[in-house]
């Protein structure tokens, strides 16, 4: 399989204006795991495609996955991504909107090198992608100042904002080495539930990653008040009743603080003593054993294997 990483490096960002330009390269030669562009390439070998065909998708995925990280970095006013200052915070807010805009204009010209007898449904099937993924960021920022987050409006969320970035370059790489649409469909929804593992995996490594290998700030989500899976079992496990530890984690939800130290160990406590991280734990666990029965319904070959062995991996991972 071609080197992703080895094909991101070669895109060429030595442009005017450098202030345009300059954050993308600096975004894009910050690494990442590159789980997209991976997923895709996968797909394309499990059905017998080329690595060629696919693989101006797969670099348009993940230019487009890096533009979704800087204007999220600015909604969620995060300051640090792969162990580096954020785009907004290295330059300024400005250019995180522009050159993301630009890296979001770029992935559509990267898409738009696939077969062109592919390209007419590739393109319908990013659209809607990426019309999801900001629906999925709206309900994430919504959320962040409403109470009543249930379960199921929280998994509809990161489906959105998540799980179908993933789906997504599943089925077209899929789609690309001409595999049918049932079975596009069955790794579409492979997809879906790695990605809600993936999401859920974020969550608890926001909580209680390493800062170091995870590349970000622990304790940001506590700080926005986004209402994550480990938040919503936390109060899913402190019941009906009102008062106490209940009343404790809402009143810090309803705050929104320049310096939250304090906020971030409290909640923590809390979510301590609660013995929440083995319950979420638990629930990527299912979703990841959902997704390889959805593989085991389709052609074992060195490539479908590739992907239970990614599946299993992403679940582990510390970054
Ligand atoms: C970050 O994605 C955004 C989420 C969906 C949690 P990744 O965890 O894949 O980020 P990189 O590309 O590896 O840095
Ligand atoms: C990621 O959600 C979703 C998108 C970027 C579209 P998060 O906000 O949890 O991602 P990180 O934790 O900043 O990478
Ligand atoms: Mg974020
Ligand atoms: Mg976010
Ligand atoms: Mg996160």
């Amino acid at each position: 399989m071609v080197d992703i990483n080895n094909e991101i490096q070669k895109l060429d960002w030595k442009r005017e204006p450098y202030g345009l330009y300059e954050p993308i390269e600096y975004t894009l030669a910050a690494g990442g795991k590159r789980v997209r562009p991976q997923l895709a390439m996968i797909a394309s070998q499990m059905f017998g495609g080329k690595d060629e065909d696919v693989l101006p998708a797969a670099l348009a995925l993940e230019v487009f996955h890096n533009f979704t990280l800087l204007h999220d970095d600015v909604m969620d006013k995060a300051d640090v991504r792969r162990g580096r200052p954020t785009v907004h915070v290295k330059w300024n807010e400005n250019t995180a909107i522009l050159s993301g805009d630009q890296m979001l204009i770029e992935a559509y010209k990267l898409l738009s090198g696939v077969p062109a007898d592919k390209l007419p449904k590739v393109l319908q099937l990013f659209n809607k992608m990426a019309t999801e993924i900001c629906e999925g960021q709206q309900y994430d920022v919504d959320f962040e100042s409403q109470e009543c987050v249930t379960i199921e409006k929280y998994l509809k969320m990161i489906r959105l904002k998540t799980s179908v970035l993933l789906a997504n370059a599943l089925q077209i790489g899929a789609y690309i080495a001409g595999a049918d649409e049932q079975a596009q469909e069955a790794l579409y929804q492979f997809g879906i539930n790695i990605g809600l593992a993936f999401q859920i995996q974020d969550d608890i490594l926001d909580v209680w990653g390493d800062p170091k290998t995870f590349g970000k700030a622990v304790g940001g989500d506590i700080s926005c008040n986004k209402k994550t899976f480990v938040y919503l079992e936390a109060m899913r496990l402190l019941g009906e009743e009102m008062g106490g530890e209940k009343q404790e984690l809402q009143q810090w939800y309803s705050q929104v603080l320049e310096d939250n130290t304090e906020k971030i160990a409290a909640v923590k406590g809390i979510l301590e003593r609660l013995c929440v991280r083995p319950l979420c734990e638990l629930v990527v666990y299912d979703y990841t054993d959902k997704a390889i029965e959805l593989l085991n319904t389709l052609p074992q070959n060195a490539a479908s294997d590739q992907l239970r062995q990614l599946a299993n991996k992403l679940n582990d991972r510390k970054e």
